[in-house]
């Protein structure tokens, strides 16, 4: 038994740890929308969260103080549309899911009008204000969008690779739960490497890498592999017109969050698929690219190649690449 004096020891040997390690404070900008909200109340219950600053343009304030009852230790801020640079100061983690979301028929691409410029004006804040902080992008199209903050981060002269990421969790959340109902496996232990991009073609599940999914053929496996593309179309298709996935994209957005944080603060084996500046596919002039990667104190740790494809893996690689380049220069002409 610890007498009193050592369990005080232990005990604040515990707090200076725990609030050593957990100084961080972490932005979601577009707070104040569907996927903000949600997303914005399962940061505040992530223990690595310290400070919560929530920005939009419209309702910011107001989800901050809601969320700020919730009886968890971090503080949180909220800030109106003209305090973008305020919400920034001194923010180590930047979640960034601000702009207008698919309705009935539309594809992610026709967002690139109305969002590019939405997520150049804030990763060019990032830059400015905090340009040591790691940008998770969750802003459709995500192909476009990630490397529309790499170039103007870069036109900024302070883009490192290894501090910009697209979230394609939801397609990794989507491709688990799924597989897990045909294999009537629970979902939490079947882990899809999801590989590509974050829309339609550019999805490629890797289900040939997963022992629940290795065995999956012949037509169960062509419905399987479309609902893991095209999962987020029946969503916006049963919302008719209110948006695409909010609930499931904050739970998603959560868990990549939850993942880099556990990386920053010196968890080893944080391995996760996310859409990064990538040399994997650079010689064919595609230089973002999603595959496994293992994160770190700095972000970006290690890209890991897609390894082994089964022949039908190889076909969705081969159909994604052409699209995915298509994307990524869209994106980059739109900052030139
Ligand atoms: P929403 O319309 O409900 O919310 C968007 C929020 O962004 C609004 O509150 C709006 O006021 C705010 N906003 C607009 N311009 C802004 C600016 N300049 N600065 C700060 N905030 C600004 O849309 P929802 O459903 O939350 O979707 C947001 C984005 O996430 C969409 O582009 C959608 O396509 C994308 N998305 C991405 C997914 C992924 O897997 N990466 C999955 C689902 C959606």
């Amino acid at each position: 038994m610890l007498s009193r004096s050592a369990l005080r020891a232990v005990s604040n040997t515990r707090a200076f740890s725990s609030s050593a390690s957990r100084q961080t404070k972490v932005a979601v900008l577009g707070a104040g929308g569907g996927i903000g909200q949600p997303l914005s109340l399962l940061l505040k219950l992530n223990p690595q969260v310290t400070s919560l600053s929530l920005y939009d343009i419209r309702g910011a304030p107001g989800v901050a103080a809601d969320v700020s009852h919730v009886d968890t230790n971090s503080e949180v801020h909220g800030y109106p549309a003209d305090q973008l640079d305020q919400a920034l100061e001194g923010v180590k983690v930047v979640v960034i899911p601000a702009g207008v979301p698919r309705k009935p028929g539309m594809t992610r691409d026709d967002l690139f009008n109305t969002n590019a410029s939405i997520v150049r004006d804030l990763a060019s804040a990032v830059g400015r204000v905090a340009p040591d902080a790691h940008i998770l992008v969750i802003s459709n199209p995500v192909n476009s969008t990630v490397p529309i903050v790499a170039a103007t981060l870069e036109k900024a002269g302070v883009f490192d690779p290894k501090r910009v990421f697209g979230v394609t969790t939801l397609d990794v959340v989507r491709a688990s739960r799924f597989v897990g109902g045909i294999a009537e496996a629970d979902p939490a232990e079947v882990a899809v490497p999801v590989v590509g991009g974050h829309s339609g073609p550019t999805i490629v599940p890797l289900l040939s890498q997963t022992p629940q999914g290795k065995g999956i053929t012949g037509e169960v496996y062509d419905k399987l592999v479309h609902r893991i593309q095209f999962g987020g179309d029946e969503v916006v298709k049963a919302k008719d017109g209110a948006g695409s996935a909010t609930l499931s994209m904050a739970y998603a957005g959560a868990k990549f969050t939850g993942a880099l944080l556990r990386a920053l603060n010196g968890e080893k084996g944080v391995t996760v698929p996310t859409f990064v500046k990538s040399p994997l596919y650079a010689d064919q002039g595609i230089d973002f690219f999603s595959s496994l990667v293992e994160l770190g104190p700095n972000g970006v740790e290690k890209i890991h190649p897609v390894g082994e494809l089964s022949a039908e893996e190889q076909k969705l690689l081969d159909a994604c690449l052409p699209e995915l380049k298509k994307n990524i220069e869209k994106g980059k002409a739109f900052v030139a």
